[in-house]
């Protein structure tokens, strides 16, 4: 009935336009970002684009009504990032509006000028396929039970302490993107209002209110704080983390720490694509993320330090050459994500912010980078020779392992821990069995079954070191 009413009430000519823009509301006078090429939203539009898209949300609001208006205005939402100028078509087939694109309401050079009801169809298939795949997993128990609530992260009044069993969260990652600002666009035509509230909340480093990194890590630090009262006991929540600059990880691990989080393990997540963001901050955004779990313990163990001195170069090349004699070659995503695991596993989190924030200089100046795959490899015909001294690297490798282990619920037998550790030392001199042995049962102990299981954290040998 929408599409029938929008075809019989198109405007077909500019007076018609004209009349149209003066009888259906559209956002006037809103103000963008500062970084746009307009001032308000309406310029982010032909005067054709913005008679049909206030035609359109005239009419979803008079015909629909209930869940049938609401999936009209999801339908809706999502045609506006086709439908402006801003839109353009790139040379692989795809497109991508300014926003999602380069970050910022940037007017294209040569706009894409779409259909308005054709895209309106093609979101009505998309929305209709995302029913289908989610269709399965809704019943009448999760339907009863499932609660949608708008608001901030800081403060989770609505819910009580110690009802949730997990928590999955996806926190803005510092200073990369202004959601916030971002959205002005989508706000002004769904009639979302924006308040200063809302702005004074909103986790992030920069944005309009031009927040100190210290502002975004007190915000992120409390919403921790309230995630850690929700949650029930012995229950997980994982964090989604993409950025590269290991001072947001410190601050994340830290504060989960300190709220009564223990650390449970990160892994890894690639993407089959690359992101927005990684398109628009190659150096600073990994291209896959990092899933950081964490449990609330009645007695969290802390994160064991080691002390690995002030210098931390050779140890991320130590941990770079790992990776790369590991598989072959690795690209810079796949060391900085080791080195972030690592980091926050050995407790050198602080040492890599304090010297790194982008490390393509480093691993420029030690390895080879092959241009075609963008992996990094041993320079032909030298050996690395480390600095580090063959028990620091022990230590370093042996006590990683060993966590990964213990997170597992494996207790592996001493040759599976020499076997596993000895390639990452291949490049010093070797150590002895005994001397794995020593260092071994500093951290571990021998169970009866003749295995090794990580020590708890008061009754580690000091005597080692
Ligand atoms: C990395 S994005 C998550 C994207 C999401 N997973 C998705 O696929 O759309 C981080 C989100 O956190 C939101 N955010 C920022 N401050 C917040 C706060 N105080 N409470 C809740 N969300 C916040 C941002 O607006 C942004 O939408």
């Amino acid at each position: 009935m929408v599409v029938e009413e929008y075809e019989r009430l198109v405007p077909k000519s500019d007076s018609e336009i004209r009349s149209a823009l003066e009888k259906y509301p559209y956002p006037r006078g809103i103000i963008l970002p500062g970084d746009s090429d307009v001032e308000t939203v309406e310029q982010l539009f032909s005067n054709k684009q913005l008679a049909e898209l206030a035609l359109l949300k005239h009419l979803i609001f008079t015909i629909g009504e209930g869940k049938i208006r609401a999936q009209l205005l999801l339908m809706f939402s999502g045609l506006l990032n086709r439908i402006n100028l801003t839109y353009h078509t790139n040379t692989y087939g795809g497109g991508d509006s300014g926003v999602m694109r380069y970050y910022r309401y940037r007017i294209a050079p040569n706009p894409t000028i779409s259909d308005t009801l054709h895209y309106f169809g093609v979101r009505y298939k998309s929305i209709i396929s995302a029913k289908k795949e989610l269709a399965p997993l809704i019943n009448e128990s999760n339907l009863d039970t499932f609660l949608a609530y708008q608001g901030t992260a800081t403060d989770l009044d609505q819910i009580t302490d110690e009802s949730v069993d997990y928590v999955y969260t996806d926190p803005p990652y510092g200073a990369k993107i202004q959601y916030l600002d971002l959205s002005t666009m989508w706000n002004a035509w769904l009639d979302l209002p924006v308040s200063d509230f809302d702005r004074q909340q909103e986790i992030i480093e920069g944005g309009r209110l031009e927040k100190t990194r210290e502002e975004y890590s007190a915000l992120m630090a409390q919403s921790i704080r309230e995630l850690y009262r929700v949650l029930k006991y012995d229950r997980w929540m994982s964090f989604v983390f993409a950025d590269k600059n290991p001072a947001y990880w410190h601050t994340i691990v830290e504060t989960a720490e300190k709220a009564g989080f223990e650390y449970m393990g990160a892994v890894p997540q690639s993407n089959s694509t690359r992101s927005f963001k990684k398109v628009q901050h190659p150096s600073t955004v990994l291209s896959g993320q990092l899933i950081i779990n964490f449990r609330k313990a009645r007695s969290p163990r802390t994160i064991m330090k080691v002390d690995l001195g002030e210098d931390a170069t050779d140890l991320i090349l130590e941990t770079a050459e790992g990776i790369i004699a590991e598989n072959d070659g690795a690209t810079i995503e796949e060391i900085n994500g080791d080195l972030i695991i690592k980091g926050i596993e050995l407790g050198f989190l602080d040492l890599l912010t304090k010297k790194y924030d982008d490390l393509s200089p480093l691993l420029d100046a030690y390895f080879d980078l092959d241009d075609e795959t963008q992996k990094y490899h041993m320079p032909q015909n030298k050996k690395f020779k480390s600095a580090i001294p063959v028990d620091l690297r022990l230590r370093y490798f042996l006590l990683s392992f060993m966590k990964r282990q213990h997170q597992q619920g494996i207790n592996p037998k001493f040759d599976d821990i020499v076997q596993s550790i000895m390639p990452l030392l291949k490049n010093g001199i070797t150590p002895e069995d005994q001397t794995i042995l020593n260092v071994l049962s500093v951290w571990a102990r021998r169970t009866p079954d003749g295995r090794w299981r990580l020590r708890d954290e008061g009754q580690i040998r000091l005597d080692g070191f």
